[in-house]
């Protein structure tokens, strides 16, 4: 029998496991500077050498694709992913990363050719998002055997996981904030039986929007201490600047402060200036989470 194989492919990141003796085992990229299970769902052309990049490599491409997967379903102008001088549909950006997954994996298993795999997509994706990743599947020369909500995957998984406090019935709540959705499901377990009670969120809220309004918030603070700069304009300096933001933004998990430091952020009288701003946990709950929440209650 193959092995069962598993991709979560995420807004911000992708994941590949497998199933082996009775246990997950996620596959790290090797192939990155940094090797890592978490890949960046971030795919860059490059036309001196015609190749695509994925995840870390392609993210210090300036005019990388990020998020494709919130533009999944769509079509037309609202569905265009550029990069490198080519245009791509959601789904072309999907399959590159699932082939980078599946070479990943199959290095890893010595050989072994992956064709059958599970899919997870969010609870709350439409019908129009669900067949686009099926389409992602397709072109990346995978079998799609399953799509399953990303909360029964984790119900399933912390079911395993949790087998000796999840003795008889219980109740579990499963909260996903992830980078472009934001989901919730309360299942039930009866016996060794999953039923998923209510499901609900928003399939346009996540992650992202707080680096959004991070970035705005930055911005503005900014322009409030050097009010006669003109702020550089350009795909780099964007790319830099939310790059520097999303560090800054991960790093006030654990600490209290923050820096965030951009080369050339703008400019005076023609000389460059540089964005070298500290925030505070306090200041960032204070001012940009606080106009997140206020986004959740209204959508
Ligand atoms: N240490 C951290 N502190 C704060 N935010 C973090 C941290 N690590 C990751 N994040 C943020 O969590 C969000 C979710 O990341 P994750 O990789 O789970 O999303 P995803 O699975 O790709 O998205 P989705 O499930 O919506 O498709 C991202 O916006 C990311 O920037
Ligand atoms: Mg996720």
């Amino acid at each position: 029998m193959r092995t069962p194989i598993g991709i979560d492919l995420g807004t911000s990141t992708s994941e590949i496991t497998a199933f082996e003796n009775g246990q997950c085992k996620s596959f790290e990229d090797n192939s990155a500077p940094s090797p890592s299970a978490v890949v960046p769902s971030v795919v860059a052309y490059d036309p001196q050498t015609q190749e695509h990049k994925v995840g870390e490599m392609a993210e210090s491409y300036p005019d990388c694709i990020r998020e494709a997967k919130r533009k999944m379903g769509l079509s037309g102008e609202e569905a265009l992913c550029s990069t490198g001088g080519k245009d791509l549909k959601p789904e072309e950006v999907g399959a590159i990363i699932l082939k980078h997954l599946k070479k990943i994996a199959e290095e890893q298993m010595f050989g072994e050719e992956i064709t059958d795999v599970i899919l997870t997509v969010p609870a709350i994706f439409s019908e129009k998002a669900r067949v686009a990743t099926m389409t992602a599947g397709q072109l990346a020369g995978l079998n799609i055997t399953q799509l399953i909500n990303e909360p029964v995957a984790a119900a399933i998984y912390y079911a395993d996981l949790a087998r000796d406090r999840w003795q008889g019935n219980k109740t579990l709540f499963v909260f996903d904030f992830g980078g472009g959705t934001l989901d919730f499901s309360v299942c039930q377990k009866v016996g060794n039986v999953i039923n998923f009670v209510c499901t609900g969120g928003d399939a346009k809220l996540g992650g992202k929007d707080i680096d959004e309004m991070f970035m705005a918030y930055i911005r503005k603070k900014f322009v409030a201490d050097h009010p006669s700069v003109r702020l550089s304009e350009g795909v780099p300096i964007e790319e830099a600047f939310k790059k520097a933001c999303i560090v800054c933004k991960k790093s006030l998990s654990t600490s209290q402060s923050g820096h965030i430091y951009v080369s050339s952020f703008a400019t005076e009288n023609g000389r460059p200036v540089d964005l070298n701003i500290s925030v505070s946990r306090d200041e960032f709950e204070k001012n940009v989470l606080i106009s997140f929440y206020f986004l959740i209650n209204i959508h």
